[in-house]
Order: structure tokens, then sequence, then C-alpha cells
């Protein structure tokens, strides 16, 4: 039981304590030096409680439910808040010899996971809404009204674009749950240069409607890093989008490659720089969150989706991503991986 990764206690008809676990002293919150009694129990498990929590006395409760038989096979959920916020629950059995044992478990991470992906399916379902109502309204006018011939193309028009930002949205949300899914298994990782990565990147891309070309500044063609080039190249080409489309005003986009050292390894990171709109401290925070989007004017096409799909290829790859950000300044972002110095072939 000491061992356990449930908290456990077990009390007398009396609700005197006769054992209890470290792990279930620690869930109410009381020091392990003996409690004595339910009271005891109950009187940290209150501590722990939100003042405005109107179940007085829990433990008694479970108890005494217990007693009567009216036990029900479940456990009760407690929002603790002292101090420091952790979900526990517990659950209340009556043994043959009279005695009630009470198990314990921290749910904490676990409610917390439940609640991210709640929130996550009722964001991507608004999301998708929104451009499957347009969709939805104008074709609906089209088939009821009589319409001239330009405004029916008006109307053909948004229903393509709707339709257009619909499938760029499934196809990120479906990315990001396969990667997220087989969490990188799929990668077929080799060794690459920094210089290859970028020409991969670079290769048959482009913005539609946007004269300006990547200045490329120094590149390594002697620092390789182990990653897929197709990955590193789907996370590349979301941040040297995001760079043009959130410089509208102009501007070069730059991009580079460098090298530190930290704790005697060598790291290679390959960079992109604009000098556009740039975000402020707290957009920066929230840059990773799916569907987030600092600037959602409705003039800039995107999902929100884009950033989350960097870090995750990134980290996936044992990397991480450097954000350096100023409002009105611009924006510049690195993606770093563990490297090596020499030639590869790739
Ligand atoms: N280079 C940048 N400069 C300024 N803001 C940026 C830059 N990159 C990202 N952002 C901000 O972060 C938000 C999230 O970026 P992300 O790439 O995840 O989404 P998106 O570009 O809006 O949509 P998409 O899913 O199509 O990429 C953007 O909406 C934008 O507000
Ligand atoms: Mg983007």
């Amino acid at each position: 039981m000491a061992l356990s990764e449930l908290g456990c206690l077990v009390l007398d008809t009396d609700g005197q304590l006769s054992y209890i676990n470290p792990l279930m002293c620690s869930l109410l919150g009381m020091p392990s030096d003996n409690p004595q009694n339910l009271a005891d129990l109950d009187e940290h498990m209150q501590a722990r409680l939100p003042a405005h929590e109107p179940r007085r006395r829990p433990l008694l409760r479970l108890f005494q439910q217990v007693l009567t038989h009216q036990e029900r096979n479940t456990w009760s959920t407690f929002k603790l808040t002292q101090p420091h916020a952790q979900v526990v629950q517990i659950k209340a059995k009556r043994l043959s010899d009279g005695q009630v044992v009470m198990y314990g478990r921290d749910v904490t991470v676990a409610e917390e996971l439940d609640r991210r992906r709640h929130e996550f399916l009722s964001v991507a379902a608004h999301e998708i809404r929104t451009p499957l109502a347009s969709v939805f309204g104008y074709a609906e006018l089209l088939i009821k009204r009589q319409l001239s011939a330009a405004k029916q193309q008006d109307l053909l028009g948004i229903i393509h674009r709707q339709a257009g930002q619909l499938v760029t949205l499934i196809n990120e949300l479906l990315d990001l749950s396969r990667i997220e899914a087989r969490r990188g298994v799929d990668f077929n990782r080799q060794r690459c240069t920094l210089a290859h990565l970028v020409e991969h990147a670079l290769s048959d891309w482009s913005v539609p409607d946007d004269a300006r070309v990547v200045k490329l500044g120094s590149v390594h063609t002697d620092v390789s890093v182990w990653v897929d080039p197709d990955k590193t190249r789907q996370a590349l080409v979301n941040v040297l989008s995001n760079a043009f489309k959130y410089s509208p005003q102009g501007g070069d986009i730059e991009m580079e490659t460098v090298t530190k050292s930290l704790a005697d390894r060598l790291w290679a990171g390959i960079r992109v720089r604009d000098h556009g709109l740039g975000m402020s401290a707290s957009e920066m925070e929230r840059v990773f969150e799916k569907f987030y989007r600092a600037h959602p004017t409705g003039v800039i096409p995107g999902t929100g989706l884009g950033m989350s799909l960097v870090k995750e290829i990134t980290e996936l790859q044992d990397g991480h991503v450097q954000l350096v950000s100023e409002l009105g300044k611009g924006t510049e972002i690195t993606l770093w991986f563990p490297a090596r110095l020499g030639d590869v072939v790739s």
C-alpha cells in the first residue's frame, strides 16, 4: 500500500483511522504525522477546498453513505485550490468486517487534457461553421433568386473563396492530428545540410500577388541536422508564408542559417526575418495556441493553425522554436535543431 499508485486509508466503524498511506496523506494535504480520525482528515480537506464550496465535511459524508449502504460505486471529484490547484477523486467502500476503506487518486492532468480537448472541439466547430454558413447562405441565394450574371459571378467567387478556406482548415487540422497521433514515428529523418533544407523550402514556393523574393543571407553548407526534409519544409513554408502575410506594407524577407553552442552541443538554426506588423509580448505568448490569431482583421487570411504545426514538427525532431518580435517592427523566427559539423550526402 505504501507503494500504491492509489491513495488509501482505512477507518473503523467509529471513524477512527487505522491506516493511511503516504499518497493519501499528500492528496488530502496533510502532514504524514499521525492524523487520528475522520474529523482530522476532514479539517485538512476542508482547508484545501475553495472558500465558497458548499460541501462541508466531505469525507464524513462519504463515510456515512457507505455505513448506511447508500454506497455508489463511483468516484467523487473534489476541485482543491489550496495551496495549489489539484483535482482529486475519492471513493469509499465498506469491507466485510465493517471497516471502511477510502481510495484517492490525482486526476489533475486528465481533467486538464479533457478541458483542452473540449475547448479545442468547440473552437474547431466554430471555425468550420463560419465559412460553411456563408457557402450555404450564398448558394441558397443563387438557387432561389434570379440574379444578373455579374452578381452570380460575384457570389460564386465568395463561395469558392470560403470553400477554399475550409479545405485549408481541414487539411491543417488533419496534418496536426496525424502528426500528434503518430508522434513523429512516420517521419523519414535523415542527415541534411542546412543549405539543402533552405533550398528545399524555397523550391517551387512563391506567394501569389507578391513580387518580393526571399533574400538569402549566409547559409551553412557544412553543418547538418537529423530531420525529415519534407516535414521540415512544411514547417519552414509556414514560417515564410507568415513573414510575407504579416508584412503587408512590404520590406525584405530574409532567410539565413545560424549556429550556436549550448551545453557542449552544437545547434543549428534556420532563421526567417520580416519587417512587418510584429507582435506584442502577450501576443507572442499565444502564437502556438491552436486557432489563435493576433491580427484577426479579416484582411489577412489564415486559420491560426500554422504555428502549432511548426512547433509540433520542430519539437518532434528534438528542436525548438525561437521567437523574437516587436510590435510594428517585425518578427524573427528560428527553428533550432541539434547539429553536426561536416559534409553529408543529402
Ligand atoms: N511573422 C509574423 N509577424 C506577425 N505576426 C505573426 C507572424 N507569424 C505569426 N503571427 C501571428 O500569429 C498568429 C498565428 O500564426 P499561425 O501561422 O499559427 O496562423 P495564421 O497565419 O493566422 O493561419 P495559418 O494556419 O493559415 O498559418 C497569426 O494569426 C499572426 O497574428
Ligand atoms: Mg501561418
